[in-house]
């Protein structure tokens, strides 16, 4: 007799076309599995009732693969360390909610500290998901630094691929954009006609600040250099644990200008993880030691 914990869940069995979909079994140890492996690869702790998202998610990959049983796939991938699926597996599992000018505070205080500095500016954005914030850091720039600005630099890094992607297009539907003051709209974008309608792209001016590039904030090098002057860090702790977050601080805080800024998300507290950094507005952190 099978118990209702080796049968598995039994979750969207219906899909919207009204057919039933092949069954797919996640046991309770398939999620351990899965979240142990999300954890030692991204550092991501998934919560126990992220169950649902990670079966219709993971599920993908498995009907890509032809695969039934989410066991069969978990040790596709434990058996293949270097396989290019375990790229689609973190993709699969990040969560890459972002937009434009969020946590709008904070432009303001970056637009200031860049006004000071002399040397070519540079920025770390380190969780830049689908490109909405280094766009916007990019943006602050030329608003601030005018001719000035094509001599910063805006490095922008995520750990999903697929969320690189999307940035580097730097393709977004229009209702998003219109979000955005209007001035910004027109200076910054250019309007999808025909094909396109609907859409808004980022102006070459924009878009030619920022590198995109592959970075797993838990990898042993980080192929990024500094010395930077501002690093946002936002919205991207909370899906780690303490440990993790106070390593990464402590890497972050050699990369930094004496005087630089380090942003972090609206319900992240870096005071208590790390004595590198001192709180110095909302959500805005500097070096303790210059
Ligand atoms: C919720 S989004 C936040 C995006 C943006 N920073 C913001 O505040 O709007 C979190 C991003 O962190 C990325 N991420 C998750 N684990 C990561 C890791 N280990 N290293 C680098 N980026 C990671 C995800 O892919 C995702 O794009």
């Amino acid at each position: 007799m099978i118990d209702q914990r080796e049968r598995g869940v039994d979750v969207g069995q219906w899909a919207s076309g009204g057919q039933i979909e092949r069954d797919l079994v996640l046991t309770d140890a398939d999620f351990a599995r899965i979240r142990e492996l999300i954890y030692q690869r991204a550092g991501i702790v998934l919560a126990e009732h992220k169950r649902e998202m990670v079966y219709s998610r993971l599920a993908k990959r498995l009907r890509h693969h032809g695969i039934t049983r989410f066991t069969d796939y978990l040790s596709r991938l434990e058996r293949q360390p270097d396989a290019k699926e375990w790229e689609a597996f973190t993709n699969a599992l990040t969560t890459n909610l972002t937009a434009f000018f969020r946590e709008a505070h904070h432009f303001p205080l970056l637009a200031e500290h860049i006004k000071k500095q002399q040397s070519p500016v540079t920025i770390w954005c380190s969780a830049a998901s689908t490109g909405e914030e280094p766009y916007s850091i990019a943006m602050t720039l030329l608003e601030t630094l005018g001719p000035k600005a094509t001599q910063a630099k805006v490095i922008a890094t995520d750990i999903d691929t697929d969320a690189l992607s999307k940035a580097r297009a730097g393709i977004y539907p229009l209702e998003q954009v219109r979000k955005l003051e209007e001035g910004r709209v027109k200076r910054f974008f250019q309007k999808g006609t025909g094909g396109h309608a609907g859409l808004a792209r980022v102006r070459p001016e924009v878009s030619s600040l920022v590198e995109f590039l592959p970075l797993n904030l838990l990898a042993p090098q980080w192929s990024v250099k500094g010395p930077f002057d501002a690093v946002f860090c936002r919205n991207i702790m909370i899906y780690f644990d303490k440990d993790t977050q106070a390593k990464i601080l402590k890497r972050f805080a050699p990369l930094m200008k004496p005087d630089a800024l380090l942003f972090a998300g609206h319900s992240e507290n870096f005071s208590y993880i790390s004595d590198a950094f001192k709180l110095r507005g909302q959500t805005v952190y500097t070096l303790a030691k210059k």
